[in-house]
């Protein structure tokens, strides 16, 4: 079963937390539990190829992020810099298509001209780095419902289509580290039929191989979207 195309994850969304609590644990400040953090992201974006998935999209830097002390935000700006700048050559090597999902144009203006030019450079990848930035589930389903209304019509299916994972497969997959079990507004539309791991595992601590072990749970399970 676990081979059944059918069966398999194409698009996997991670909350990745617990970066603040590594850094406790070790007696560490925490701009570098949320460095070993983009360590563990580096990692994962190079083992999607290997793992046969279409799509990983990641909460990198949620709307309510802001509300955090001004150094740990210009922290975390800072690491979205010096990733983009540095694995960039290595996202096009690999076949990787960038994407950013929420209102990134909020950010930084040298942040965004960078996202725009990775954007552009990764723009023929064939498996997509889905990155949250300035993201809130609550504000894209308004953004998408207010596209839909000015269209015409206002349904499921056309609130689908103005949402910012419109192009993306629909999500199999979400995963939680850092053992916390809420959703936190990530992707609360898309959610809907996707399957949930919850793991104690720390977010600097994630490798591909849990991903792999969370991908063999997933097929392992039967999907009966509403039916029986
Ligand atoms: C949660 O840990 C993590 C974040 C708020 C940010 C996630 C960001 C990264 C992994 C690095 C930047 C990403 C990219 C793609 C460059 P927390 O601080 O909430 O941990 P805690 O709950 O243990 O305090």
């Amino acid at each position: 079963m676990g081979e059944d195309s059918d069966s398999r994850a194409r698009h996997v969304a991670i909350i990745m937390d617990g970066n603040g609590r590594w850094a406790r644990q070790r007696g560490l400040p925490r701009a570098m539990g949320h460095r070993r953090g983009v360590e563990a992201v580096r990692n994962l974006v190079r083992s999607v190829k290997g793992l046969g998935i279409e799509c990983l999209t990641l909460y990198a830097f949620s709307s309510e992020n802001w509300k955090r002390p001004e150094d740990e935000v210009s922290d975390l700006m800072q690491l979205m810099r010096r990733f983009i700048r540095s694995d960039l050559p290595e996202f096009v090597a690999n076949d990787v298509r960038l994407k950013i999902i929420g209102d990134y144009k909020a950010l930084a203006p040298d942040i965004v001209e960078m996202l725009e030019n990775a954007l552009e450079r990764t723009s023929k990848g064939s498996h997509v780095l889905a990155v949250a930035l300035n993201y809130g589930s609550q504000q894209e389903i308004a953004r998408a419902a207010t596209a839909a209304a000015a269209a015409g019509e206002i349904n499921a299916e056309t609130i689908a289509a103005h949402l910012d994972t419109a192009d993306l497969p629909p999500l199999d997959l979400l995963i939680r580290t850092s053992g916390e079990v809420r959703l936190s507004n990530f992707l609360l539309w898309q959610c809907a039929y996707a399957e949930m791991i919850f793991t104690e595992v720390l977010w600097p601590d994630f490798t591909p191989d849990h991903l792999r072990r969370a991908l063999d749970q997933f097929s392992a399970r039967e999907r009966r979207y509403g039916g029986r």
